[in-house]
């Protein structure tokens, strides 16, 4: 570290900073743009040159931060935000080692999004003309659709197979590096480098808190989800009582139960909320979506969409060129251009993403005036929180009834449980598995990359009760099969999204004199509810977030809580108790099966049962007779 502390000297480098990040920001937003609205091999490099200008950039503005000495900087905004710059813990290592971690991440990056697999034949000899070449977004509509549990496990298996075990050798250099670079800027190691951005001691605790408070809710709803499955399913799948094996639970990560939404419903004759054919009936276009959505902001008191946001966002799929379709909302850091990319279609779906992606507008139209490294969420997981906590008033029969979307106004009893069961599957199932990823991570970070495996199952049966539904070894590299860990990007940040979207619905309802449960809460219309929002919008991260969770609960709580969840889920949490009355066990009942499935060290006692990681489906079924 340096030991300039001249005030004008980083006032003035920050102003630099400030234009200059602005400027590049801008011209990779735009490259980036370009490329993703029309994907050309010229409008490739060109992103991809952009974007080496803006590494380039990132160390640069590192070189010059650590000449200050931030410590001793008088003024509090200027010292935390040279010390922003000077926390981007990577740009510490020597030019080969930076230039070697950016290389295996992209390395890494690249081998995940080429993998493919193949498709499940029921044919147990080889057809020569099968083409592997399903992606991961296949991988992913087979496991949420398909109900024969030996394509299930083929697809979970070939999945899991073809991206760990490619990245393994890469990703244990990566931990090296990182740890690295972390403990040059003083850090024990790149865990307590990733919680930096959280500035909380005791973030860890306060989360370990909040997943205690969850898990006896999660534990009702994974009894209950249980016993449908073992009907369905039968016990050489489902044993009653135990853990749930990964890949029956209708998402190839087993992080979100929705899917199978229809083996679990409730009650079934009730159906359950769909706007989608009320859309199709009264002629929606993807143009009277997004009016539609704007509404719901100025309804508010919000900002309208500028002008450039309607004459550039891209709102339908073009067909005279190749576009990446998923739905995104962009800043172009240049105060005026703001814009949304979906390929949106007529149906419920869209409506909701809509509506999500323009919060996110929202929030960089309101931080706009704040410094470049202030215009961000309070935290990593504001923004996803404040889209999602005004998808709490969209997605709900009350604001479909307001919209003319649905007929039913007396949403009955059964309704109200078919729909928090529906939310509950999303949202419950969720959560531990939002919460042990970086877990994870953290763990790997400080104990070694010895046993990743069978630490990532340890997690996984601990806090969701998932098994892995084959055998696995420390050849395997299951946490891999998730994109977020070769791409080296943060996971608790959805985990924090999670409680906080909760606790911001559940505080513009109060300011909006919501009464009733919390899932019937429409925000719509509520310019106080809009000032709520707005005030949390504006700061962008330019106050600790614990003031910003301080302001929105008027005082009464600065961190992050699970209640407001908890009393989201309230009567479901009741009708959940009604129907497991019967269940011996609220949770599962680990045995050393379920342990020996991930643990080499157990299996290799048995070494009959010792398998090679590809085995066939004879296998696999002995292998059920086990449990
Ligand atoms: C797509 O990009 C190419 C450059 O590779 C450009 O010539 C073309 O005009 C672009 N098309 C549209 C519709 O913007
Ligand atoms: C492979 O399957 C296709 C379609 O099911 C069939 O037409 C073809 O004859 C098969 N080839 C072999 C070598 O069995
Ligand atoms: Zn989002």
């Amino acid at each position: 570290m340096g030991t300039n502390s001249n005030l004008d000297e980083a006032l003035q480098f920050l102003r630099e900073y400030d234009s200059e990040a602005s400027n590049i920001c801008f011209r990779v937003s735009s490259a980036q743009w370009a490329y993703s609205t029309n994907m050309t091999d010229f409008n490739k490099r060109r992103m991809i040159e952009e974007q080496t200008l803006k590494e380039k950039f990132g160390k640069i503005t590192w070189r010059k931060a650590v000449e200050f000495d931030w410590t001793r900087l008088p003024d509090p905004i200027a010292r935390r935000q040279i010390k922003m710059l000077v926390m981007n813990s990577k740009a510490t290592l020597s030019d080969d080692k930076y230039n070697e971690i950016y290389h295996l991440i992209s390395e890494m990056k690249d081998l995940y999004s080429h993998a493919r697999i193949c498709p499940y034949s029921s044919n147990p000899y080889k057809n020569e003309s099968i083409y592997c070449d399903l992606d991961v977004e296949d991988a992913k509509r087979i496991i949420a659709k398909s109900r024969d549990t030996r394509e299930l496990l083929h697809v979970w298996r070939e999945w899991h197979d073809r991206t760990g075990p490619n990245m393994k050798n890469k990703f244990m250099r990566y931990v090296e590096l990182a740890n690295q670079a972390a403990r040059f800027n003083g850090f024990q190691d790149a865990s307590e480098e990733m919680q930096f951005v959280y500035e909380t001691p005791d973030f860890e605790d306060n989360l370990a808190q909040t997943i205690q408070q969850i898990l006896p809710l999660y534990k009702e709803l994974f009894a209950y989800v249980r016993t449908k499955l073992y009907d369905k399913y039968g016990p050489e799948v489902v044993r009653a009582e135990g853990p749930l094996p990964a890949h029956i639970l209708g998402d190839l990560w087993a992080q979100d139960f929705s899917n199978i939404h229809d083996l679990v419903t409730p009650f079934p004759e009730f159906g359950n909320i769909d706007a989608t054919a009320e859309m199709l009936r009264q002629g929606f276009t993807p143009l009277r979506i997004f009016q539609m959505a704007e509404e719901f902001y100025t309804s508010l008191g919000l900002k309208p969409m500028p002008p450039e946001f309607w004459r550039y966002s891209m709102i339908e799929k073009p067909t005279a060129r190749r576009v990446q379709c998923t739905a995104s909302a962009w800043d172009f850091c240049n105060k005026i251009d703001y814009r949304i990319k979906q390929c949106t279609e007529v149906n419920m779906k869209n409506l909701i993403d809509t509506h999500h992606e323009m919060a996110h507008i929202e929030y960089y139209l309101y931080y706009s005036d704040q410094p470049f490294l202030y215009r961000d969420g309070s935290n990593p997981g504001f923004h996803e929180a404040v889209a999602n906590a005004i998808i709490l008033s969209v997605f709900n029969p009350t604001h479909f009834y307001r919209m003319g979307l649905s007929n039913n106004k007396t949403e009955g009893y059964e309704h109200n449980i078919n729909f928090l069961m529906l939310m509950a599957l999303r949202k419950v199932a969720y959560a531990p598995f939002a919460y042990i990823v970086d877990q994870w991570r953290y763990q790997i970070f400080r104990q070694g990359v010895m046993k990743m495996n069978s630490d990532w199952w340890s997690l996984r049966l601990r806090f969701q009760g998932v098994v892995p539904p084959i055998p696995r070894t420390e050849s395997h590299f299951d946490a891999a099969a998730k994109r977020h860990i070769p791409a080296d990007i943060s996971y608790v940040k959805y985990y924090v999204a999670l409680l906080l979207e909760f606790q911001i619905h559940e505080a513009m309802c109060s300011a909006a004199g919501h009464t009733g449960p919390l899932h019937t809460c429409d925000v719509y219309r509520s310019r106080e509810a809009g000032r709520v929002l707005s005030d949390v919008l504006r700061v962008g991260k330019a106050s600790h977030w614990q003031n910003v969770i301080k302001m929105l609960t008027r005082g009464k709580s600065e961190k992050l809580s699970a209640e407001p969840m908890l009393n989201y889920f309230e009567p479901l949490l009741l009708w959940l108790r009604e129907a497991n009355k019967k269940e011996p066990i609220i949770g599962w009942m680990t045995n050393k099966n379920d342990v020996a499935l991930y643990q080499s060290l157990v299996y290799a006692a048995n070494a009959n049962i010792l398998l090679p990681s590809t085995f066939s489906i004879v296998s696999t079924v002995i292998f059920y007779s086990l449990l």
